[in-house]
């Protein structure tokens, strides 16, 4: 089984997700650390319940990316657990050039909009004022453009007349758990080809 490591700066219920999925056998990968930003991250917390290590490394002095040094000691934590894998699950920090080529097409995102539409923040609120009928999940390889590469899967959700951006967000949530799972199965795998900005199953 390979090994994958999530990056989480905040709750953790994407990581929730993942760790009982894993226990379910749903899937098939080995969950060999959580890293984040925040010291006092509730997906820190949650790792240790289910006794996966938890490694905060401080983020230090920028506030939306990490300096090289910084990037470094991620890219050592990482590849002294062997980790094949990074699962960005609400990890606010941009990933810059060091650390995607120490990871070529080996970082993967998870966004609660139907990318190209809405990246960035507060999308479930953009969504609802810009007035689309749907939006939804998507997981994407991560590269130098934020919520820019290429889409591995998604899942749509239909936007409600009474909808609020935090009840938008709650039917996202659920897209989110089920399909980073589907879109780890599939990189884990192996059985997929990248053609163009197409993702495409070989089996
Ligand atoms: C999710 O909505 C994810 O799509 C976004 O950040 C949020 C993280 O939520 N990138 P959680 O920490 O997994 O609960």
């Amino acid at each position: 089984m390979k090994n994958i490591a999530v990056l989480a700066s905040g709750r953790g219920t994407n990581l929730k997700a993942i760790i009982e999925n894993i226990e379910n056998g749903t899937l098939k990968a080995n969950l060999a650390c959580v890293i984040s930003d925040q010291e006092d991250a509730k997906a820190l917390q949650r790792a240790r319940e289910h006794n996966v290590e938890a490694l905060y490394i401080p983020p230090g002095p920028k506030k939306t990316w990490l300096v090289p040094e910084v990037e470094a000691q991620y890219i050592k934590a990482l590849n002294d657990r062997d980790v094949y894998l990074v699962c960005l699950a609400g990890f606010m920090r941009i990933i810059k050039k060091q650390f995607l080529d120490a990871f070529p097409y080996r970082i993967l995102n998870i966004h609660p909009a139907l990318l190209p539409s809405f990246p960035g923040l507060n999308v479930q609120k953009k969504a609802l004022e810009y007035g689309v009928k749907f939006s939804g999940a998507t997981v994407h390889f991560v590269n130098e453009v934020v919520d820019g590469g290429e889409i591995l899967t998604q899942a749509a959700v239909p936007i409600l007349d009474d909808d609020t951006p935090e009840k938008l967000a709650e039917r996202i949530l659920k897209e989110e758990w089920r399909i980073y799972t589907v879109a780890i199965n599939l990189v884990l795998s192996g059985k997929y080809k990248i053609e163009g900005r197409r993702v495409i199953k070989t089996e």
